[in-house]
């Protein structure tokens, strides 16, 4: 197990809040972060699951919890957190509360569209805000973001949710810079497929898919040292083989590629 980091502490402590914490990408940040001393606040829905993933991180680092079972598609409730959270001296938040959807546009429904608009991309840019303002002041601090590898083109099959992908990115790589003389590390981190419940809710069967703990694993490493990590062999490789390519190219490929993945399509 890793020891304590007193540059993390320093840079990104005493405490972060992460969304999405109850399962997948989300889960292994927490434990992550844990790992390294930060005390953690848990985010998501599942208050069962955040209540034992508290009592396991309290037993296995030692550091100190605190879970917010909430709904994060509803602005009140985000507001909520944001106000909750006030007592915690939070140095780092990790947005990684998200879904995706897949299917024929034509067939989807509309109103869970807007719905995941809402926990891709409103509450992560409410969240991101709202910690903006706290940190900037401290002049230190960190914001990770959940981008993803559909983000870099149009996806056919799986447009609104590679569109809200886009929205992160194009965010993420924005604050990068505004909010680096802030003291503020921002971070995208854009994985291609990872082994978690993402597939199922979205409606897709993935192939060959990373570790959860290796793609949290990447991203705590590039905080502070990338704007963009694109953690997994299979992210690298199919980014690298569509880089050359024009966008509209890369987005016929990657609509080829989704029409085998979702299980909804036809
Ligand atoms: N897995 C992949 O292939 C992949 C690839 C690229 C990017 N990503 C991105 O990585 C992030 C994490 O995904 P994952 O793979 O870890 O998926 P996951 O295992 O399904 O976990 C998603 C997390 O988000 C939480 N969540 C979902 N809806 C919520 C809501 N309305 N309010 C509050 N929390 C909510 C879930 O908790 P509750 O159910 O308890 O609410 C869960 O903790 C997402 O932003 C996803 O888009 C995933």
């Amino acid at each position: 197990m890793m020891k304590p980091q007193n540059s993390w502490i320093e840079k990104y402590g005493p405490w972060a809040l992460i969304t999405g914490a109850s399962d997948g990408i989300g889960l292994e940040m927490a434990r992550g972060v844990a790992e390294r001393g930060l005390n953690v606040v848990l985010v998501s829905r599942n208050q069962s699951k955040l209540n034992e993933l508290a009592q396991n991180i309290q037993a296995e680092f030692g550091v100190r919890t605190q879970v917010i079972a909430t709904d994060l598609s509803e602005a009140a409730e985000v507001n909520r957190v944001i106000d909750l959270s006030q007592q915690f001296n939070i140095g780092l938040l990790i947005a990684a509360a998200g879904y995706g959807t897949s299917g024929e546009f034509i067939k989807i429904e509309v109103v869970s569209e807007l719905n995941m608009l809402d926990v891709n991309c409103r509450a992560s840019l409410a969240l991101a805000h709202a910690f903006a303002l706290r940190l900037a002041p401290r002049k230190r601090g960190g914001i990770i973001l959940f981008s993803s590898l559909v983000a870099f083109q149009g996806v056919p099959f799986s447009a609104n949710y590679a569109a809200s992908k886009a929205y992160i990115q194009t965010l993420a790589e924005g604050l990068h810079i505004e909010l680096k003389p802030h003291g503020i590390d921002v971070l995208a981190v854009a994985p291609g497929p990872v082994q978690t419940g993402f597939a199922a809710r979205a409606g897709m069967q993935l192939g060959q898919a990373a570790n959860p703990v290796d793609v949290a694993r990447a991203a705590l490493q590039a905080l502070g040292r990338k704007s963009t990590v694109r953690p997994g062999l299979q992210a690298k490789l199919l980014m690298g083989s569509l880089a050359m390519l024009p966008r509209a190219a890369r987005s016929a490929i990657m609509g080829q590629i989704m029409s085998t993945m979702t299980k909804r399509y036809r």
